[in-house]
């Protein structure tokens, strides 16, 4: 794989500064972000007020936690365009995360906004190993998702030639990445599974692509898919975390010459991870919910939005800015299986331990009486026969045992025997009925 490391004069200078300076600039926006909110939505001036905090009281970067939290019930009451700060008019762009239940959530920027957001895509593209003069594929969904256009705007201000395919269509998508030899693709690392899968299916050997880096993320991965990717397609596989709340794409991102987890870019984005059940802060290292609150963001702040994604924050090695690791799953995906608290993300770690079996699964939820009972359905790898395929099912089954200690039922289908997705992929499927 290619050297992709940033060369002096590369980087912005905010990536580079000391802590303190990076502190101090955090602690001046942070007071106009407080200020702003409170001002301009009634919202944040009503919880304020309940929580009996002013936006003067706020002075420093421990004062945050005086604040109260936002969630994603407060952007819903407020919906369509209650949590915005600026006239409508002033808003240039609406995105909306569908969300599984109920209405969605709408997000609004202001041309400022759309900038900043740019820029913080540009700086995760780069540090993934992106540079001007690349060839970027999007295989991000375009629309009211924020991956497909976010993307688009960081890889054009950075300088890309941008390919804006969107999801789906898979044998086209193969035909572009052979006609027009990407550098770059940016896509959820289920939907590019199926690429790769599709690419085998018209005999191309996908380690013979022109693709150097493939910047993954929208959905929980692990570092065994990183080497299941990076083995099977010969490039960089670098993680990209984002949530439409806080901006889309962009929020953190992963750097190509240390692959450690991602760096939070903190000066507009400031992190805390908490308790989630008492939503006491946690001391940087230990692991629980992560929360954000937006420093820039003119036309809808953040104060204090629980994410529900479950990480740990951890010092900056390439970068100033500290790091989140690896997303182990959201407090929303995990399942409780008889008292056991488990996520799809350990599943796909077990399954990427053994040959037989690929990455395509579903974890399938039911309940016979009154117990629940988990099934793992997951393809066999084409080239594993029956017999070593129903092998590997028991050697799955053991290691989740093992490893995890609940017993789970593991149904090994042929291949193409799971929905693929198009963008991100569903992992629980829910068959239990409602209590
Ligand atoms: O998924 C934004 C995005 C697009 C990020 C493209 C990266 C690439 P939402 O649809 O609002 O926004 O979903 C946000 O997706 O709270 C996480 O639970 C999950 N998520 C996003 N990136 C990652 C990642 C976009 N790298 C929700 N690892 C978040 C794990 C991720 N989970």
């Amino acid at each position: 794989m290619e050297d992709l490391s940033p060369r002096p004069g590369d980087l912005e200078p905010i990536e580079t500064v000391s802590v303190d300076e990076l502190r101090a600039v955090q602690t001046e926006r942070l007071r106009w972000s407080v200020r702003h909110a409170y001002d301009h939505v009634p919202h944040y001036r009503r919880s304020l007020d309940a929580a009996e905090v002013h936006p003067d009281d706020i002075t420093s970067l421990e004062d945050l936690a005086r604040l109260p939290f936002t969630s994603k019930a407060d952007l819903r009451d407020n919906y369509p365009f209650g949590m915005f700060a600026v006239p409508r008019e002033e808003v240039v762009r609406v995105h909306a995360s569908s969300g599984t239940t109920g209405k969605a959530t709408v997000v609004g920027y202001t041309r400022d906004d759309i900038d900043m957001w740019s820029t913080v895509m540009a700086r995760s593209i780069r540090a993934a190993g992106g540079r001007a003069g690349h060839l970027a594929h999007i295989a991000y969904g375009y629309g009211l998702f924020t991956g497909g256009l976010g993307a688009h705007y960081g890889a054009e201000k950075l300088g890309c030639t941008v390919v804006p395919v969107s999801g789906g269509m898979t044998e086209r998508q193969v035909q572009l990445i052979t006609d027009f030899r990407p550098d770059l693709i940016m896509v959820t690392p289920s939907y590019m599974l199926a690429i790769v899968d599709e690419l085998e299916r018209q005999g191309i050997d996908p380690r013979t692509t022109s693709l150097k880096v493939g910047i993954f993320g929208a959905e929980p991965w692990t570092n065994r898919m990183r080497h299941e990717m990076e083995q099977r397609l010969d490039m960089h596989a670098v993680d990209i975390y984002g949530l439409s709340e806080v901006i889309g794409p962009g929020v953190a991102s992963e750097c190509v010459e240390t692959k450690d987890g991602l760096h939070v870019w903190e000066d507009h984005f400031y992190p805390e991870v908490v308790d989630p059940e008492t939503g006491e802060v946690l001391p940087d290292g230990e692991e629980g919910e992560l929360v954000f609150t937006s420093l820039t963001k003119q036309a809808m702040p953040v104060l204090r939005y629980r994410t529900r994604d479950l990480t740990r924050l951890l010092p900056g090695t390439a970068r100033t800015m500290r790091r989140i690791e690896k997303i182990t799953g959201r407090t929303d995906d995990m399942i409780i299986l008889r008292g056991v608290n488990l996520f799809p993300t350990q599943i796909e770690e077990l399954i990427l331990r053994t040959p037989a079996l690929s990455p395509h699964f579903q974890c399938v939820l039911e309940r016979s009486g009154s117990l629940d009972a988990l099934t793992v359905v997951v393809e066999r790898r084409e080239d594993a026969t029956d017999d070593t395929a129903q092998e590997a099912g028991a050697e799955l089954r053991r290691l989740v045992k093992s490893s995890i200690g609940v017993t789970v039922a593991v149904d090994v289908v042929a291949p193409a025997g799971v929905e693929r997705s198009m963008g991100k992929m569903k992992r629980i499927v829910d068959n239990r009925p409602a209590r």
